[in-house]
């Protein structure tokens, strides 16, 4: 069912420090900063040849990440992205199996401007997973 890895999501609690690292001492093409209102975050995109590393900066008081670096400080891995062809099957064929889909189970617009989902860190290894439709 899952594809290709479509990014990796690490919370930071310093965006332009983290931006610096990733461009300058790591060499990596990244992108300027993209306020995403409806996920609560400010998002850099980092793109590396094979996938892409997302970092992501609280942005609002509703913050979903900002309990994560309260737990995290230093900042940490926050979740994958999985590519899927559809979304829809992808999530009935998870919930026939026992998987838990956060949220009310329908599809969100993600970063990407594609239908997104994720399921619950429990259910895979203690890692959050977002799956995204191609
Ligand atoms: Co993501």
């Amino acid at each position: 069912m899952i594809g290709r890895l479509n990014h990796v999501a690490i919370a930071v609690p310093d965006l332009e420090a983290a931006t610096a690292t990733y461009r300058d001492t790591l060499g990596a093409k990244v992108s300027a900063p993209v306020d995403l209102p409806d996920h609560g975050v400010t998002t850099v995109f980092v793109e590396l040849p094979n996938t892409k590393i997302e970092l992501l900066l609280p942005l609002g008081e509703t913050s979903p990440i900002a309990k994560f670096l309260e737990k995290n400080p230093s900042g940490g891995m926050h979740h994958v992205c999985y590519e899927v062809d559809d979304i829809i099957a992808a999530r009935d064929q998870l919930l026939e199996k026992g998987a838990r889909i956060l949220g009310d189970g329908e599809p969100k617009t993600g970063a990407h401007g594609k239908p997104v989902l994720f399921l619950h860190p429990k259910d895979f290894s203690g890692t959050l997973v977002e799956l995204e439709q191609v």
